[in-house]
């Protein structure tokens, strides 16, 4: 009796782990837990034989019995933890959404080189204190020459050659050939100090090519306030250089003529390419040409109604255009304007 027990217990002992492995899914697994420890199941059974044996006997059974059933517990708990984890596996890999079908298929746009170059313009001049500043760009001859101290027979208004609008008498109303009527609307709406930029499209009658177009971008900048000298305009332009371009780049200021300031200066900075040693782009002279600027005529101040005994301010205004292209080093200011998505793509924003 003793040894049928034992025998049988060795033998449970030994299918155990091969039962326990062979169930594939956690429902065959609870069977084989069933068959082998289940109130029916085999070692079950086997106790139920164990009144018949001795005390010594039965001690000696019991506890073949136990470990048995200890070890066969011991395997099912591992093996379900193993198929629990294959079964959250499947529910997984099964819910799983393949998302990137979705974003394959779909171009992502975004801001265009000009708009990306006049977002980081103005974010220099925000940081140093300016405001935002916005025009029409129709304007009237009032506010595109006027009132900037360009009469009508004066000969400067051959600096611009002007794109008309038919409206109203002849020549009144224009495409704004600068963003300098800004300037007029953002004295005449506001009272200094004025510390602002007025970044915006501008219009020429030019034939396009390779650095012309009869539609470009400028940033103009106007500062009036108490005491303000040529020397602040100076710091200023330097120190949005510096910001802008790197520390390694300077600016520096040349006479000039511009009817709306009094004195005038060209604005160039050390080339970007060569840092000043002379290159072809900037054609050797080591400075690349980037717009004017100059202390604020009296008579524009005038002109808004502004004391300017009280008043000095100055502006400066460049083309962006030719700025982004630089830096780009895109040889022909037409690919601005195209929308050709193969350029575009180009200036991931
Ligand atoms: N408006 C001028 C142009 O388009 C550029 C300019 C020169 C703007 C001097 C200014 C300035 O504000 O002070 O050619």
């Amino acid at each position: 009796m003793t040894d049928d027990i034992t025998r049988t217990v060795q033998r449970i002992a030994a299918e155990a782990p091969g039962r326990v492995a062979a169930a594939a899914t956690l429902e065959e697994l609870r069977a084989v837990e069933g068959e082998l420890l289940g109130k029916k199941g085999e070692l079950t059974a086997l106790k139920k034989g164990m009144g018949a044996l001795d005390p010594e006997a039965r001690r000696a059974a019991g506890q073949a019995m136990n470990e048995v059933r200890a070890s066969v517990e011991a395997a099912i708990a591992a093996r379900r933890t193993d198929l629990e984890g294959a079964a959250r596996a499947l529910t997984l890999a099964a819910e799983r959404l393949d998302l990137t079908e979705a974003v394959e298929h779909r171009q992502r746009g975004s801001l265009h080189l000009v708009t990306q170059t006049m977002d980081r313009l103005v974010d220099v001049f925000v940081g140093m204190g300016f405001t935002v500043a916005e025009g029409p760009e129709v304007e009237t001859d009032w506010y595109n020459f006027e009132a900037l101290n360009i009469p009508a027979a004066h000969p400067a208004r051959g600096m611009w050659d002007t794109l008309y609008v038919d409206l109203g008498d002849p020549e009144t109303v224009l495409l704004r050939t600068h963003t300098s009527p800004v300037q007029i609307r953002v004295m005449t709406d506001g009272e200094p100090p004025i510390y602002a930029v007025m970044p915006g499209r501008v219009y020429r009658r030019d034939t396009a090519d390779a650095s012309h177009m009869p539609v470009f971008h400028q940033i103009e900048g106007l500062v009036v306030d108490r005491g303000i000298s040529f020397a602040d305009l100076a710091g200023t332009l330097e120190a949005f250089t510096s910001a802008y371009f790197g520390g390694s780049i300077h600016s520096r200021l040349r006479p000039s003529y511009f009817p709306f300031t009094e004195p005038s200066a060209e604005y160039d900075i050390n080339c970007i390419f060569c840092e000043g040693r002379g290159c072809r782009t900037c054609g050797q002279t080591g400075w690349l040409e980037l717009g004017g600027c100059g202390m604020v005529h009296p008579n524009v101040l005038r002109n808004v109604g502004l004391d300017a005994e009280e008043w000095t301010g100055f502006a400066f205004g460049f083309g962006l255009d030719r700025l982004a292209l630089m830096r780009h080093g895109v040889d022909d200011i037409r690919e601005m304007f195209t929308g050709d998505v193969r350029f575009l793509e180009q200036f991931p924003a």
